[in-house]
């Protein structure tokens, strides 16, 4: 396989939709407009559901584009070789138009002839029964499709928490969908006899979703309606191909983020590869794009999601021995990369360095004052920091319970999760009474 730069895989990707009858559309923000069911924008199809439904025309059947995407469910993993919490999807779509056929053809041939993966390396997931879904049928319809074009080891049916996909926020159009993966080889397996696709060691890596056949609407009732149409929703991460496309081991070393990466290890004795750099590489890059679009740090919903994103970085940052001056330069880096991409990541300059350097103003505060006080829990623990304590930081001093944990962490010790949990039902409970 040759080497492929980010910006000539977004190039190769629209160019082939374009050249097969799709519009090509621009993102759209991360902050999602008119759905209140969804904090942020976290997949291709979020901006676009009022055309699924029928609500609103498409300007045309077929769209395709590359969005911004912010997913955080998975911040724990943020680290390992491929997790992010900023990620752009490319994305095609048929709406009311073509369906199983043309969609996994269509991924199918961009993937064989256009990027020339090694598609003896390639697997595909379809949707199997699943009794959490007793109404949806098992997808025979692919399966079928993908048996003309892979080994049929190489095809594997799996249930409602892999291949049904949807919604995005908690209702509106889903359905079962079908995953193309890549296998990287043993080398970045488990190693067990059950290891596949659905394995979660790595070896696999998801590189599309080769479509969401969207067929159904989940009410707000739980109940599924059929949609007036049967649309496709397919989308592939260009970190996850940059990965393979590049031959390198980590989304980290893709010319994506690397050059950020070697940012944050110039001022640090950590190595490339250690999480602390990993999290604040991707953290800063998140953030910055998040205030591109307008989200300013606070306490609730997107606001308190960036505030998190970007504490967490400047905790690590601290724990890395990174100035804050460096993440300055960090998020310039960020905007450099991306701003050929997105007009509004170019003009928000100034924005990001306010915010960052206010917020970090704000956090310095609150970190010595936690700091103290977890001196003081520390002297008098025993291996362990309780729930309780770990909820005292939390509420009177604003520090959350993952960065309790980190500091502890980082000293040996470890934080009593269950009972902090149990401390926060009783003043929630105590709060509503
Ligand atoms: N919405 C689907 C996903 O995010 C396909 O793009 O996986």
């Amino acid at each position: 396989m040759r080497y492929w730069s980010h910006s000539e895989i977004r190039e190769t990707f629209l160019k082939y939709f374009a050249d097969h009858d799709h519009l090509v559309i621009g993102s759209r923000s991360l902050v999602p407009v008119d759905d209140p069911t969804l904090l942020l924008v976290n997949s291709g199809m979020a901006p676009l559901k009022p055309f699924f439904t029928g609500e609103q025309d498409a300007p045309r059947k077929r769209l395709c584009n590359i969005q911004k995407c912010v997913r955080t469910n998975d911040i724990e993993s943020v680290g390992d070789r491929h997790h992010l919490t900023f990620f752009e999807m490319m994305g095609n779509w048929s709406i009311g138009d073509y369906f199983k056929q043309e969609a996994i053809e269509f991924a199918w041939r961009l993937i064989s002839e256009g990027f020339g993966f090694d598609t003896s390396r390639i697997y595909a997931t379809v949707y199997g029964e699943d009794r959490k879904l007793p109404e949806i049928p098992s997808d025979d319809e692919s399966l079928r499709i993908w048996e003309t074009l892979l080994p049929p080891e190489r095809i594997i049916r799996l249930g409602a928490e892999s291949n049904f996909w949807g919604p995005a926020g908690t209702s509106g159009p889903c359905g079962p969908c079908t995953e193309v993966f890549f296998d990287r080889g043993e080398e970045y397996g488990c190693g067990q006899p059950t290891c596949g696709p659905e394995c979660e060691c790595g070896r696999f890596l998801e590189i599309w979703n080769a479509g969401v056949f969207m067929q159904y609407d989940l009410r707000g009732d739980g109940m599924f309606a059929e949609l007036p149409f049967r649309s496709v929703d397919a989308g592939a991460g260009l970190d996850r191909f940059s990965i393979i496309l590049q031959s390198v081991d980590s989304v980290y070393e893709t010319d994506l983020l690397k050059p950020i990466v070697e940012i944050v290890v110039s001022e640090s004795e950590l190595p490339a590869d250690a999480k602390s750099v990993r999290i604040i590489t991707d953290h800063v890059r998140c953030g910055t794009l998040l205030i591109s679009d307008g989200v300013q740090p606070g306490n609730l919903g997107k606001e308190y999601v960036l505030r998190r994103l970007l504490r967490r970085a400047f905790l690590h940052s601290k724990l890395a021995g990174v100035s804050s001056e460096t993440l300055l330069t960090a998020a310039a880096t960020v905007r450099e990369l991306l701003s050929p991409y997105y007009p509004e990541v170019k003009d928000s300059g100034e924005l990001v360095r306010h915010t960052i350097e206010k917020e970090h103003a704000s956090f310095e505060t609150t970190l010595r004052r936690a700091m103290r006080e977890l001196e003081k829990i520390v002297d008098s623990s025993n291996g362990s920091i309780t729930g309780a304590d770990a909820f005292r930081l939390h509420d009177t001093l604003g520090l959350p319970l993952e960065m309790t944990k980190e500091l502890a962490h980082a000293r040996g010790l470890t934080v009593n999760e269950k009972e902090y949990k149990e401390q926060l039902e009783e003043h929630r409970r105590r709060s509503r009474g």
